[in-house]
């Protein structure tokens, strides 16, 4: 391997970390997931999954990466062993089939944007007898699906293939607060709404008995949606910790990232359930990958400057899914230079090439959209933080206290309840939850 670069400026970490968890985990599933596990109770169980689970095992990631400096396959080998380097493997496959579909839903927001651009939304939505769900499923698929998910691979795979580090970093600098200011202004719109009152109710006032009722599917579904938000059971934060200095408080660091993308997530919530409730669309469950699409299509129809707000919107959650979707090309790529030896362009084509055929399918079916995001999300993210759980909390938990003291000083009992955290609680909830996940699927 050549040379080991580290991150060009500070904050370069946080900014490429929060561009990576920060996407369309936050936009695009977070409400839909959020509307199946029934609204409010479901936003309960995830906050704590987040506080409880997240946050100690987007730790075990950091340590874990800075403390080897490699790639996943290498960074587990070299701290758990020989056969751990499977384990690694296990993340590269996550990656791989998590990307294929993500670009196509990224290639969503691209055609949503443009049709601000064209000023087409209340013709849209006329076209399809006022009904945009129906309106989603038939523009979700198709020629111009296909051709949009071809265009974003094709942009992610350029910016890897040239590790332009300075593109992440500035993109993210200004996605970040847009996403955020675009979000709030849309939370105060839809408080205005009339009718919005109901979509209230459903997304914050929990109904405890839903959770005693579900949570054989809660469980699986908050815990997997905790982990593909923050990016995790898959690598991309051990590889970006990878190329971290050993004064960084990762603690805080992580806290950071955690806070950005569940306000995100959060306010998100804030802006669908309100406005779909306003536009009589009562029952999120049923509303799927279509959700986001649906809810904001209508509103964007109906405010004044709505076009231009919709084009502004939806191209700045294109950019975010773009700074997610380098992360998870990045994780592959750089497993095939470190393991094979090959160019960093050409392994950039090569795997994205590949990644790209296996997404294909989604742009004629949606089907194929839930065989691999319950597939990815529920079984192969799960399972990887589950290794990654017993690692630390289990085989090598000193070298984990010792990393996470450098930067931070000495943790003491902290450090214990930690080790104790991974070990137990979070071991299982994820068995529990891969259990089910793989019963369900
Ligand atoms: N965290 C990203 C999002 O919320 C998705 C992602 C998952 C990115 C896993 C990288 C790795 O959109
Ligand atoms: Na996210």
């Amino acid at each position: 391997m050549a040379q080991r670069e580290t991150w060009a400026t500070r904050t370069g970490f946080i900014l490429a970390a929060v561009g990576s968890a920060v996407g369309l985990g936050n936009i695009w599933r977070f409400p839909f997931v959020t509307g199946e596990g029934g609204g409010a109770a479901f936003l309960v169980v995830y906050l704590l999954f987040i506080a409880l689970v997240g946050f100690p095992a987007i730790l075990a990631e950091f340590v874990v990466g800075r403390r080897t400096e490699r790639n996943p396959v290498g960074a587990l080998l070299e701290y758990g062993g020989n056969a751990w380097k499977y384990v690694g493997g296990i993340f590269i496959v996550t990656g791989f089939v998590i990307l294929s579909y993500y670009s196509v839903i990224a290639g969503w927001f691209i055609r949503y944007a443009g049709e601000g651009l064209r000023g087409s939304y209340a013709d849209h939505i006329a076209s399809y007898d006022g009904d945009p769900e129906l309106m989603f499923d038939t523009l979700a698929v198709g020629l111009d699906a296909f051709i949009l998910h071809t265009v974003f691979m094709v942009l992610t795979v350029g910016i890897v293939a040239l590790g332009i580090r300075k593109g992440i970093e500035l993109a993210v600098k200004v996605m970040v607060p847009a996403i955020i200011v675009l979000l709030l202004g849309l939370a105060v719109w839809a408080y205005t709404l009339p009718g919005a009152g109901g979509g209230y109710e459903y997304y914050l006032s929990p109904d405890f008995g839903v959770i005693a009722d579900n949570w054989v599917e809660l469980l699986p579904a908050a815990a997997g949606q905790a982990f593909f938000t923050l990016s995790l059971g898959m690598g991309v934060m051990i590889t970006y910790a990878s190329y971290l200095g050993k004064d960084r408080n990762l603690a805080k660091d992580g806290g950071m990232i955690i806070g950005f993308d569940t306000g995100i997530a959060f306010l998100t919530g804030l802006v669908v359930f309100p406005i779909m409730w306003a536009g009589d669309l009562t029952d999120p469950g049923e509303g799927g990958p279509g959700e986001i699409f649906v809810a904001l299509t209508q509103a964007f129809a109906e405010i004044s400057g709505g076009q231009f707000l919709g084009l502004l919107f939806f191209a700045t959650v294109a950019i975010a899914a773009l700074s997610s979707a380098i992360s998870l090309l990045e994780v592959v790529t750089s497993y095939a230079i470190d393991e094979y030896g090959v160019e960093r362009w050409k392994a950039a084509a090569g795997m994205g090439g590949a990644i790209y055929l296996l997404g294909v399918p989604v742009t004629y079916d949606l089907v194929f959209l839930d065989l691999l995001d319950l597939f990815a999300d529920a079984i192969l993210l799960v399972f990887g933080a589950l290794m990654l759980s017993i690692l630390v909390g289990w085989i090598a938990p000193q070298m984990a206290v010792d990393e996470l003291e450098k930067g931070i000083g000495e943790l003491g009992s902290i450090g214990t309840l930690w080790i104790w955290a991974i070990r137990v609680p979070i071991i299982i909830v994820l068995v529990v939850s891969l259990y089910l996940g793989i019963v369900d699927y």
